[in-house]
């Protein structure tokens, strides 16, 4: 077991990467027991100065003081070594092997076990039960939903015994329950010495979770200071630069002409159960449908049949009165459907690909980027130097891979696209996952742009507040039904949340 980490700082960390300097000259400090929140716009340098501390990155400068004495950090295995580990914002887990054997893959860097998978799982279970931290040890990665990754992540993390923890942006895609959960499990682990480094956009949560806040802003630190003298629109506008406020809808939807309809469809999920299990649904042209639901409802698998990655197994589902079952994801996609996936890493992008190439994907056989098959490249340069201007994507240049943009502004690669394509008819599943406040209410303008247009929008999200925002309807899906359609005008989130349960008529409700 490491020493146990009292005191933190890193002084005067520069870390550059060509045409940006991502980290400049930052000097952060931390004590055993704290939760410092890093907070900051996309591609500010918080994922890049966490990766310094974990050893994945060496800075041009800078030093790292671990207890008053330097210390050089130059692997995540020696930052184990020191007690320090981290959650990385986009998980590192291998999806076909199991949860055991992705935790021993960890400790085995670390030599405590030969790889005895038994011993690994019995130290699961130890770590599960102290924590509250349930988990099937033998369920393949890629069965597990994306919370279930995260918490498998977190089992990881403790099993190596770390004290210093760092969560990059650990809630993004946890339920609101879950998120609670992991914030009393966070104050626990304070009060019990160990120190927290916490990533993340919303900023209620910061305001719930963290003592202290430090904001970058590119690259720079720019504030320090405690979270109790804040409000969320305070922290916000230490954020941004400026006063943010996330738009609303207003005038309510006369919308009639369907242009999606789901009708009765059944399909199959990953664990062989049905997900979508008579599932029926219509959205109308020019207006915003809202799914809520707890994560692992069917989803996920309701995106992948609308776009043609997943089968289904009886059911219709038509587009403008045009059948699509069961068509493939290029039909789709060149009939009209824009598709914003919850997984952007392995779905929505190709991350060894350029932000041009990224922007234009689906498009580059088409007019007017493409004509009698020759790219038209000034057309495309053109077009794409215009979105990342209007999504405000930090990169270099157009040039500039995927793979090494910061994890929000890959998710503004995607909306870039998807917005821009027109589509008539667009699925977006969690929009604003991991964007920074700004973005975010960017994107909600974009889709209320897009619904005065008449296009139709099937929002998924776990976010009420973004769901009673921007929704004409919210439909709560459980277990793979629809449970009950809401107006906007008597949704609430008490309501919704007693949906979301399960629980269909309060009355019953002792
Ligand atoms: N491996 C890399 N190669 C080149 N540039 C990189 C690499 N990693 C990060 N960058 C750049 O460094 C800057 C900071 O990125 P970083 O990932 O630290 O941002 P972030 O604050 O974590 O943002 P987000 O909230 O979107 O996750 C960005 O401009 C990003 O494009
Ligand atoms: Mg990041």
């Amino acid at each position: 077991m490491s020493e146990i980490i009292r005191k933190l700082e890193l002084r005067k960390i520069t870390k550059k990467f060509p045409g940006v300097l991502a980290c400049n000259n930052i000097d952060i400090q931390l004590r055993s027991g704290e939760i410092l929140a890093l907070l900051g716009e996309n591609g500010a340098g918080k994922t890049t100065l966490m990766n310094v501390l974990f050893g994945l990155y060496q800075p041009e400068h800078g030093e790292i003081f671990i207890n008053d004495k330097q210390v050089i950090i130059n692997s995540p295995s020696t930052a184990f070594k020191y007690g320090i580990g981290m959650v990385h914002q986009h998980f590192m887990l291998v999806p076909n092997l199991t949860v055991v054997e992705n935790i021993a893959l960890g400790l085995l860097g670390k030599r405590i076990f030969k790889l005895n998978l038994s011993e690994v799982r019995n130290k699961i279970l130890e770590v599960s039960k102290l924590y509250g931290l349930s988990v099937n040890p033998d369920a393949y990665i890629w069965q597990l939903s994306v919370g279930e990754q995260q918490r498998v992540e977190l089992i990881k993390v403790l099993c190596l015994g770390a004290n210093l923890l760092i969560l990059d942006e650990p809630t993004a895609a946890l339920t609101p329950q879950e998120t609670d959960e992991l914030i009393i499990l966070l104050k626990k682990m304070a009060e019990n010495d160990h120190s927290i480094i916490f990533i993340s956009h919303k900023l209620n949560e910061v305001k719930a979770v963290s003592n202290r806040v430090c904001v970058l802003r590119n690259g720079s630190l720019v504030y320090e200071g405690e979270t109790k003298e804040h409000s969320v629109s305070t922290l916000a506008e230490k954020m941004a630069g400026r006063e943010i406020s996330m738009p609303t809808l207003k005038e309510k939807s006369k919308a009639t002409t369907p242009i999606l309809e789901i009708k009765n469809v059944f399909a199959k999920g990953n664990k062989g159960t049905m997900a979508l299990d008579g599932f029926s649904l219509t959205v109308n042209k020019g207006e915003i449908v809202g799914i809520a639901g707890v994560s692992g409802n069917g989803q996920k698998e309701l995106a992948d049949v609308i776009n043609g990655i997943a089968h289904i197994e009886s059911g219709k589902i038509l587009l403008h009165n045009e059948e699509i079952t069961n068509k493939s994801p290029q039909k789709i996609i060149n009939k009209g459907i824009g598709y914003i996936p919850e997984d952007r890493i392995h779905e929505g992008t190709i991350p060894s690909f350029s932000v041009k190439e990224n922007i234009i994907m689906k498009d580059y056989n088409k007019a007017p980027l493409s004509k009698n098959l020759f790219l038209q490249n000034k057309i495309i340069e053109d077009y794409s130097i215009e979105l990342i201007k209007n999504f405000d994507i930090k990169c270099p240049n157009n040039k500039t891979s995927c793979g090494s943009l910061s994890g929000g502004n890959v998710q503004k690669v995607i909306l870039a696209r998807e917005l821009s394509r027109k589509p008539k008819m667009l699925i977006a599943s969690y929009p604003i996952r991991g964007l920074d406040i700004g973005a975010a209410e960017y994107v909600h303008e974009q889709l209320l742009e897009a619904r005065k247009e008449d296009v139709g929008i099937l929002l998924i999200s776990e976010e009420l507040d973004e769901l009673l925002d921007i929704c004409d309807r919210i439909a709560v899906i459980y277990e793979g039904q629809i449970l009950d359609i809401l107006d906007r005008d008597i949704a609430t989130k008490s309501k919704l949340g007693l949906l979301m349960a399960g629980i269909k008529d309060e009355e019953k409700v002792i």
